[in-house]
């Protein structure tokens, strides 16, 4: 509980916050991005800050509430492109001018990872607080976006709870009673007993959750929103737990961190070379050189050209490509087949074989 008393204040100081003066394109700093960055790069570069300075992770540093205020505002102005484009031609006033600031709540959780730590931590003798449901949800993702990482919005309508008229009878639990049936008689019973909770009603508010496909994520990966799932009435909501579900590629397959794919060539490139271009997933052209000869079923692997690995993005898996060779259909002459039988020059061998034991 501790934490909503100083979400209070820092909500309290929020006014004040805003009236100091920000220097000059000062909020590119806050997140540690260029004047260039994407809206994708904003949003990941606020993730990560908002992880590390969130005042509850940082109870030793009394200025953790204004740092994390500092980085919400820079947040709010950057990834929004109207107010972004209003901050670069001429800085926070004009923004503040028109009104645009201040508007998203500092401590929404949009990433649903960095707010509610110390909700469970303090329960240690308490009796258990009852939860609302959890709610999977299925988050489908192109392989594009598991090799780049994207930020997928979620809006979502959610109850939340509003005071209301009257009160309501909660924290309802069992105790023993006795009642005395006569002298030297007495009965022990079980009764409910209730406490007088002030009333309180759900009303639906709509809420965007920031989902990060970050790259290398694994199809059935699942990220957990605390406490965005079903509301309780006497507890703490449930919570959301988003899980990855790949989309099929038209080009690439996926194992582990590498990539595969098939190519089919001429029959001519097969024995004379070639070059081509693949479109990796990121939009580049990569180029593939073949100079010697490459027989149907052939592989290379491109080192590097694969995934990123979830843990490390730096380190990336293989691309295989597979290459089938696409005979000519056509009959040929008596004169090309000697040329070919020419420049062959092959013995006329044939082997017979089981194939599906070799
Ligand atoms: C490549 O071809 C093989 C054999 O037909 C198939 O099993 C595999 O799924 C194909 N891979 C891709 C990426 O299309």
């Amino acid at each position: 509980m501790k934490i909503f008393i100083l979400i209070n204040t820092i909500i309290i100081n929020c006014s004040i916050l805003f009236s100091i003066v920000y220097s000059e394109k000062e909020f590119y700093s806050i997140l540690g991005v260029s004047e260039s960055a994407t809206t994708n790069q904003i949003k990941k570069a606020y993730r990560k800050l908002a992880k590390e300075l969130h005042p509850d992770k940082n109870i030793d540093d009394p200025n953790s509430g204004e740092k994390f205020q500092n980085l919400g505002a820079a947040y709010e102005v950057l990834s929004d492109p109207d107010k972004r484009k209003k901050y670069d031609d001429c800085g926070i006033e004009c923004v503040k001018k028109e009104g645009m600031m201040g508007t998203a709540d500092p401590f929404a959780s949009f990433f649903g990872d960095f707010f509610h730590f110390s909700s469970s931590s303090d329960s240690g003798d308490q009796k258990e607080i009852p939860r609302g449901g959890t709610i999977h949800m299925d988050v489908f993702v192109t392989l594009e976006e598991l090799y780049n990482g994207n930020f997928i919005e979620i809006t979502r309508n959610k109850p939340v709870t509003k005071e209301a008229k009257g009160t309501r009878k909660c924290n309802c639990r069992q105790e023993m009673v006795t009642k005395q049936l006569g002298p030297g008689r007495f009965q022990m019973m079980q009764q409910t007993v209730c406490d007088e909770c002030p009333n309180i009603r759900f009303v639906n508010e709509e809420k965007t959750l920031e989902f990060e496909v970050e790259p290398g994520m694994k199809d059935g990966q699942e990220t957990k929103f605390v406490a965005e799932g079903e509301p309780h009435m006497d507890g703490e909501p449930g919570d959301l737990i988003l899980k990855i579900r790949s989309l099929p590629h038209p080009i690439f397959e996926r194992k582990g961190d590498d990539l595969f794919t098939n190519v089919t060539i001429s029959l001519q490139d097969a024995l004379v070379g070639f070059n081509m271009n693949i479109e990796q997933l990121d939009g580049r052209k990569l180029l593939i050189e073949r100079e010697k000869i490459t027989w149907p079923g052939a592989k290379i692997k491109k080192k590097g050209e694969g995934m990123p690995n979830y843990e490390n993005n730096n380190i990336r898996g293989s691309l295989i490509i597979t290459f089938d060779v696409d005979f000519p259909k056509t009959q040929l002459s008596e004169e090309d087949k000697l040329a070919i039988t020419k420049i062959l020059n092959q013995k006329s061998t044939q082997k017979t074989y089981n194939g599906l034991h070799t």
